[in-house]
């Protein structure tokens, strides 16, 4: 540990799921109710932008009923203390980390609480219900739709994260069941670069075999361990 560096940490749901916010694959998995098809595609708000916009609506409210975890308070922590480079990428489109104190922290699937205007592109902070046809406050057209990364689009800042992930010493992914990519190839992008690598999981994950550890149990006592084993003290 003593030539580490450059920290990428990569957290998926999992991490916020003792907040209390399902996770997408596991049982009561968000995807349960809806076919990710009807939400969670340009297509699908094309079609039926009602339900997409409720969709997100309620996932966005549901976040004032949720507060950061251990393991969001502990990545805060590191990312306060660490004195090397590091960088969260969170796939995660609640706003825990931040709220936790993270500050070196990208959401690489958009934002809840975040309007994207598909007409100029503008990202505008959105707390409340996004009905369609909200009109951008940058160009006035009807165009606001949730700033989420939909299946088929392409995630926020890959060229960052690829930059980070070249100088990375350790790559560590928290969270995540490793089913969707880009994010479930930053492991292997990683080892290539020669950085080291750790997940912490519930169960193995899908590319659980690509990591050098593995450390299975909740977050919210696998991370705070881990980021005491770094920083020492509690
Ligand atoms: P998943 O729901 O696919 O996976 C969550 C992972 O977290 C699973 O492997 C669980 O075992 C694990 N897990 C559950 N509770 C945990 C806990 N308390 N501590 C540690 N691990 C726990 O979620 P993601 O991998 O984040 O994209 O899903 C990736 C993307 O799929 C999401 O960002 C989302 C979805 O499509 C968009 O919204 C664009």
């Amino acid at each position: 540990m003593a030539d580490l560096q450059n920290l990428v940490i990569l957290t998926g749901a999992g991490i916020s799921a003792e907040s209390g916010i399902a996770t997408f694959r596991g049982p009561g998995g968000l995807w349960e109710g809806h076919r990710v098809e009807d939400v969670c595609t340009p297509e699908a708000l094309a079609r039926d932008p009602a339900l997409v916009h409720r969709f997100y609506d309620l996932r966005r409210a549901a976040l004032d009923m949720v507060e950061p975890n251990a393991a969001h308070h502990a990545l805060a922590r590191l990312d306060a203390e660490w004195p090397g480079d590091l960088l969260i990428v969170t796939q995660n489109v609640d706003d825990l980390h931040e709220r936790a104190g993270a500050t070196r922290l990208l959401h690489m699937h958009g934002e809840l609480r975040s309007a994207l205007c598909a007409a100029c592109g503008i990202r505008e902070r959105w707390t409340e219900a996004l009905p369609p046809e909200s009109e951008c406050p940058n160009c006035g057209m009807l165009a606001l739709r949730p700033d989420i990364v939909f299946f088929g689009e392409m995630p926020y800042q890959m060229e960052r994260i690829e930059a980070a992930l070249a100088e990375a010493d350790l790559f560590v992914s928290i969270g995540t069941s490793g089913a969707v990519y880009p994010a479930a190839g930053f492991v292997q992008t990683a080892r290539h670069y020669g950085a080291a690598t750790l997940e912490m999981n519930l169960d193995p994950s899908g590319g659980s075999h690509w990591f050098e550890e593995s450390r299975m149990g909740p977050a919210s006592a696998l991370v705070p361990a881990w980021v005491g084993e770094l920083l020492g003290g509690g």
